[in-house]
């Protein structure tokens, strides 16, 4: 028998199940002191089943206590996502004065009475204990509408300026707003989307929240996953929008056409933020796999992990406003000892080559781009397996290039280049990057491209090569750092 996170392919910095399968984080929220992340859960198989919300706690959203299950299906269907939120004004009254409690807004997935047509609808449940237990309310379902068969995931979240609690729905392919005094009576507000964005598949997961810009203004961040509609070759995706909302509308800056990616890599998807965070942040965390194959990755006793825990924040590019993403802070906990290298030139045809003694690793890397027209670095998993992390100069593109990085025959699928449209910042390419067993997070130039692969090498002693093609690439800077696992208590 393996011992439980010794397995091969187990994530060792990413939070992963105990056993069982796992797709998206549901219900983060953060409360006295700690980070609750709940997930679609099967605790009776590692393929999607009946869904649960599974749950664990941390202090630092890196190390992750298990909990018992949190949600089970009733008479109203499964668990399907939701979201959770502190209730600090017991608006719902749920709770005694001046002892606020947790609520989670969720799917019941269920069916029409007499008939195996699906009935998804919007159900509330409270706990008193952290989230230890949960009651669930006696009213559900409180959402429902019988004509849209796609209807799901609700993030609540309090609006401040209008006084009431605000909820994004995926609704076929739109998302609809709704609001609310009580969190039990809900009102139509107004509906997204109709022709905007990609409408690659259905569309799930939203989320909105405001983040200041550079420039002391504020824009609102509607985050929504799109489902594999089986034709493109990405599968399941994220894309994002920047407005404004007034409390009952969004209004998109852009116009329908424009198509923001939250992630230019296969595996992030159906992420969203926590709620409650009282430092300011705005912290995102997505479910690490793609709906094309999520079932079949080559695993056994658990399936699926998180990406890290992300930090969000806004900034003008030349293009616009985008979304940037780093790693929190508190990844500084699992940091052991760094290597640093010397600045070095790399040449074509003599590539650079470092020894990869730690299989759990973060590289920092700065290029200055001379004259080269493609140049990177090469994770040498074994003799015959390598991902490569490069930028091609001529089509301004950071790539992951993911086709011998190890096992793929679970999915046709699998072998891919992961590109992200990526301008050069005076010739410079940071790369910040995170490798775990089964999974590589590439940053660049702090956050403005994110690339979240999944990969399933079969050896983990590495070598780390340095190349420039078609001419003279400069590192500038080089740390490797060694990385703990956080299962290692
Ligand atoms: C997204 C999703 C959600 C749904 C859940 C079911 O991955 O399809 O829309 O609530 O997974 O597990």
């Amino acid at each position: 028998m393996t011992q439980t996170y010794k397995e091969q392919y187990r994530p060792q910095f990413h939070f992963s199940p105990e056993e069982k399968w796992m797709n998206d984080p549901n219900g983060m929220v953060f409360f006295n002191d700690e980070y609750h992340l709940f997930y679609q859960y099967h605790p009776f198989g590692t393929t999607w089943g009946p869904m649960h919300w599974g749950h664990a706690v941390s202090k630092d959203m890196i190390h992750w206590e298990h909990l018992p299950i949190a949600l089970y299906p009733d008479e109203l269907g499964a668990i399907f996502s939701g979201s959770a939120v502190v209730d600090w004004n017991n608006t719902t009254g749920f709770f005694e004065k001046d002892n606020p409690g947790l609520v989670a807004i969720y799917t019941s997935a269920g069916t029409y009475p007499d008939s195996d047509r699906p009935l998804q609808q919007q159900s509330l449940a409270y706990s008193k204990d952290n989230g230890r237990t949960w009651v669930k309310y006696e009213g559900n379902p409180v959402l429902s509408d019988v004509n849209i068969t796609d209807y799901r995931d609700p993030k609540v979240f309090w609006h401040e300026e209008t006084n009431k609690w605000v909820m994004v729905l995926a609704t076929g392919q739109t998302i609809t707003i709704y609001t609310s005094l009580n969190l039990k009576e809900w009102e139509f507000a107004s509906e997204f989307g109709h022709a905007a964005g990609s409408h690659a598949g259905v569309w799930e997961c939203p989320d909105l929240f405001k983040l200041p810009v550079d420039s002391g203004q504020e824009k609102w961040v509607m985050i929504v996953s799109i489902g594999d509609n089986g034709q493109s070759a990405e599968g399941s995706r994220t894309q994002y929008f920047i407005g404004e909302f007034d409390g009952k509308t969004f209004v998109n800056d852009y116009d329908d056409s424009t198509i923001l990616w939250l992630d230019y890599g296969r595996d992030n998807y159906a992420g969203v933020s926590w709620s409650d965070i009282q430092d300011g942040r705005r912290i995102y965390l997505g479910w690490m796999s793609n709906w094309r194959y999520a079932n079949q990755v080559p695993t056994e006793a658990w399936r699926s992990a998180m990406t890290l825990p992300r930090e969000l924040s806004l900034a003008e590019t030349e293009a616009g406003i985008r979304l940037i993403q780093q790693p929190v802070a508190e990844v500084s906990r699992i940091r052991k000892e760094t290597e640093s290298y010397p600045k070095m030139s790399v040449e074509s045809g003599n590539s650079v080559s470092i020894p990869l003694t730690h299989s759990l690793t973060e590289i920092t890397i700065e290029f200055e781009k001379e004259n080269s027209s493609q140049f990177g670095l090469i994770i040498e998993h074994s003799d015959e397996e390598k991902t490569v992390i490069g930028y091609n100069a001529a089509e301004e593109k950071l790539f992951v290039d993911r086709t011998l990085s190890g096992e793929h025959s679970f999915s046709a699928s699998f072998q891919a280049v992961q590109e992200a449209p990526l301008k050069l910042d005076n010739q410079r390419l940071k790369l910040q990057l995170f490798l775990d067993a089964s999974s590589i997070e590439v940053f660049a130039n702090n956050g403005e491209a994110a690339i979240t692969s999944l990969l399933f090498p079969s050896e983990s002693g590495q070598e780390l090569i340095l190349f420039s093609n078609e001419g003279t690439t400069n590192v500038l800077e080089l740390n490797v750092t060694e990385l703990d696992s956080i299962w290692s208590k």
